[in-house]
């Protein structure tokens, strides 16, 4: 009894007697062979749940992997994207360069040509063409304002001022303009006065610029921009502010606002961060930091 008792339950009591310890004996012997069939069958329920449980454990082992690789693709299939979008930046930038010159050598000495022409044209003429001669005065004034456009169009593809004369004077040059053009007054400071950068980052400083300027313009109702250039050893940093209604968090959110997302897109791709806040009747703030240096690449 002590051996089943400690677990023991093939133990057998052999006890042959007829009388009340014979029976005891029996019905202890028949427990105990319950008993140990109980057992067993528990035995067997604990095994088919083990391996049920290790062949679940297998199958999320199985997910798990299959889960990291597809985000590990999905990873690289945006950063594959993104790689593209800059370039196609890039690309951009450099054809709209290309036009601008070519605009501006091409139609530029065209136009100067023409311009002597009518010059010559107007000496040649005698002294009582009084209606020939008001046509050719005309004419001269269409070809000076044709030369402006030119200037204008070529500047607005690829300022030279850009490349000639770095950011602060291309971004003073696109806040006149704009001024001209818009009749909204436009500060602008630069700190310090001339920044110059490295082509990708004072091409995405100018046209993050020019959108943030158009964007005023066409959705604003502001009467004032307060423009705000700085660099420090780290950072440049664009904060352009205006008084209009105020852009809403829904706007900047927006999937279908595809110059906010260009311009995330260029500030991303720099390493930098963008901050686009509204206040309504307010006006709206952005703010744009790209590193410059070691860590966003050479300067
Ligand atoms: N300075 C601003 N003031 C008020 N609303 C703005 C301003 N800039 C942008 N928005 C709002 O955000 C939206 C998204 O801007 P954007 O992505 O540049 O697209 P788009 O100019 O083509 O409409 C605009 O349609 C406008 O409603
Ligand atoms: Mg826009």
């Amino acid at each position: 009894m002590e051996k089943v008792s400690n677990g023991d339950l093939d133990t057998v009591l052999i006890i042959k007697r007829n009388d009340e310890i014979g029976t005891l004996a029996n019905s202890f012997n028949n427990m105990a062979e319950d008993l140990g069939r109980h057992r067993k069958h528990l035995e067997i329920l604990v095994e088919a749940r083990t391996a049920e449980l290790s062949k679940a454990n297998e199958q999320l082992q199985q997910e798990i992997s299959e889960r990291t690789k597809a985000e590990d693709e999905l990873k690289r299939s945006q950063e594959q994207l993104r790689d593209l979008a800059s370039h196609l930046q890039f690309i951009r930038e450099e054809e709209r360069g290309q036009i601008a010159r070519e605009i501006h050598d091409e139609l530029g000495q065209a136009l100067t040509a023409l311009k002597m022409d009518v010059h010559w044209l107007s000496h040649k003429l005698p002294q009582d063409q009084a209606l020939l001669s008001g046509k050719i005065k005309s004419m001269s004034g269409l070809i000076d304002t044709t030369v402006q456009s030119v200037r204008r169009i070529s500047s607005e593809l690829r300022p030279k001022l850009l490349d000639d004369l770095g950011l602060s004077a291309a971004m003073e040059w696109q806040a006149n303009e704009f001024m001209s053009r818009a009749g909204i007054q436009c500060n602008i400071s630069s700190e310090p006065e001339d920044i110059i950068l490295d082509q990708a980052r004072s091409s995405a400083f100018f046209r993050i610029f020019q959108e943030t300027l158009t964007n005023i313009a066409r959705h604003a109702h502001a009467t004032k921009v307060e423009v705000i250039l700085q660099e420090d050893s780290e950072t440049v940093e664009l904060i352009v502010r205006d008084n209009g209604q105020g852009i809403t968090e829904r706007q900047i959110a927006d999937a279908k606002s595809y110059g906010i997302i260009g311009i995330r897109e260029r500030v991303h791709s720099l390493g930098g961060d963008l901050k686009i806040t509204g206040a309504p009747n307010k006006g709206t703030t952005v703010q744009v930091r790209i590193p410059i240096g070691a860590q966003g690449g050479p300067k």
